[in-house]
């Protein structure tokens, strides 16, 4: 199928077609444009730190392991079987010496090689055989400061052209020292019935939502601001190669103070002055305020409490959410412990603020399917700052203003480039400002 996703997407004047959200021919075509070609995040390198380590996740549809060999290596490869495509390995993390195949006993190594069978011989005068054709289908496997990604398109640019300039601001995440970071072990989780989307364009830079969306939770658990205070001023969005990220420079631990666990805004206090000192003063102020980022197409994170998640597509309409909590790994095991229980309430499948989110995302996916509801175009349009002048010279396509839906039209500005791609030839990098 070929589409002209320009004619869905009219990022200018922000009016979106509603068929992207859940026409399976268009789905289809995701799975090749966008999963099969993007760098994709796997998993953190924390989770797998050590020879025999693993953990299972997916590309698109498509199962991957990821796991550590004996010589070091992170290895990506497919979860499938080449000799009858049965799942090599069925767990979801662990440590283990060799996958072995249920069906017939094919056995492959932490690096995806096939080392050997039940009843070797039959192949060995089996003409034109060799075990080195027939390992597990391997991916490019590149990281970014303990972020692991893989891609499956052997054109596809170095992860470094692939971020471009948006590692300037995840620097204010995963290098605010040089001890860096790790996941809290454990994945959670949980299925919507929405397109993978919803969710993605909800962090690339809507906090719009959040002022009504997670207005009652926010009441709730911070009575005495009253709810969420989210405004223009001293905010901004800015994005890159369609990586977004929406934030406020005005209160440097917004998001932080909702996990109700006042330690955490303590510990993020006592750190700020160091990391000015490493990464100047703006990004000294990013790893707690109240901000939303994505890389694309479907990694998201939120600041403060430093949750990271995966959209994972499994079909138009469904989508798998894995969850994990970021913490630096200098912080002690009380701060650690404070993280995972102020993540849990805020941002899991049962938090508070989480439980908002999915409803919304299930309802817009559902009724865009409507026969006549399918017809009517969807309003990106939001630019109350159009006409005003970026006062902070940042890296990437800034936007002042944490208020509007800029960021989400760039998504889908890169949505559209690449659905419509023939190759990685034919899709745009924007040029990078530092090495
Ligand atoms: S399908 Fe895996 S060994 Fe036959
Ligand atoms: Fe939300």
């Amino acid at each position: 199928m070929s589409v002209n996703m320009k004619s869905y997407v009219d990022h200018k004047n922000g009016i979106l077609d509603r068929r992207i959200f859940w026409d399976d021919d268009i789905y289809q075509l995701e799975l090749k444009n966008i999963f099969a070609r993007c760098w994709n995040f796997v998993a953190h390198e924390s989770q797998v730190k050590s020879f025999g380590d693993f953990i299972t996740t997916y590309i698109g549809e498509d199962a991957v392991i990821v796991a550590r060999a004996k010589d070091g290596s992170i290895n990506v490869m497919l979860n499938s079987c080449p000799h009858r495509g049965n799942k090599v390995c069925f767990a979801g993390e662990g440590k283990i010496r060799s996958f072995v195949c249920n069906y017939h006993g094919w056995a492959f190594g932490l690096d995806g090689k096939l080392n050997g069978m039940p009843a070797n011989e039959l192949y060995d005068d089996t003409e034109g055989f060799s075990k080195e054709d027939w390992g597990l289908h391997k991916a490019r496997v590149e990281t970014y400061k303990g972020l692991v990604f893989a891609t499956f398109d052997e054109e596809a640019p170095s992860l470094a052209d692939y971020l471009g300039d948006f590692r300037w601001y995840l620097d204010a995440i995963l290098d605010i020292d040089d001890q860096g970071t790790e996941f809290l072990p454990g994945t959670t989780r949980s299925l919507l019935t929405c397109n993978w989307k919803y969710p993605a364009d909800n962090f690339v830079g809507d906090i719009y939502h959040a002022m009504w969306t997670h207005l009652s939770a926010a009441e709730a658990t911070l009575k005495e601001t009253g709810g969420i205070i989210v405004t223009n001023k001293n905010s901004y969005q800015t994005s890159v190669n369609g990586h977004g990220w929406e934030f406020s420079l005005a209160n440097n631990f917004g998001n932080a103070v909702t996990m109700g666990e006042k330690e955490i805004v303590k510990y993020l206090r006592s750190r700020e002055e160091k990391i000015s000192q490493r990464l100047g003063e703006v990004r000294s102020k990013l790893l707690g305020s109240v901000a939303s980022g994505l890389i694309f197409p479907n990694l998201a994170f939120l600041p403060g409490y430093l949750t990271f998640r995966t959209f994972l597509p499994k079909g138009p309409t469904e989508t798998e959410l894995h969850c994990w909590t970021l913490v630096p790994s200098e912080a002690s095991d009380e701060i650690k412990e404070k993280w995972r229980i102020g993540a849990m309430r805020t941002f899991s499948p049962s938090g508070i603020l989480e439980m908002d989110d999915g409803e919304n995302w299930e309802h817009a996916t559902i009724g865009n399917a409507g026969y006549v509801t399918r017809n009517q175009k969807l309003c990106y349009a939001m630019d109350p700052t159009k006409n005003q002048k970026v006062d902070i010279d940042l890296p990437g396509t800034v936007t002042k203003g944490q208020l509007n839906d800029a960021n989400q039209r760039l998504f889908f500005k890169r949505y559209a480039e690449f659905m419509d791609a023939e190759s990685w030839a034919d899709i745009p990098l924007a040029t990078k400002t530092f090495e």
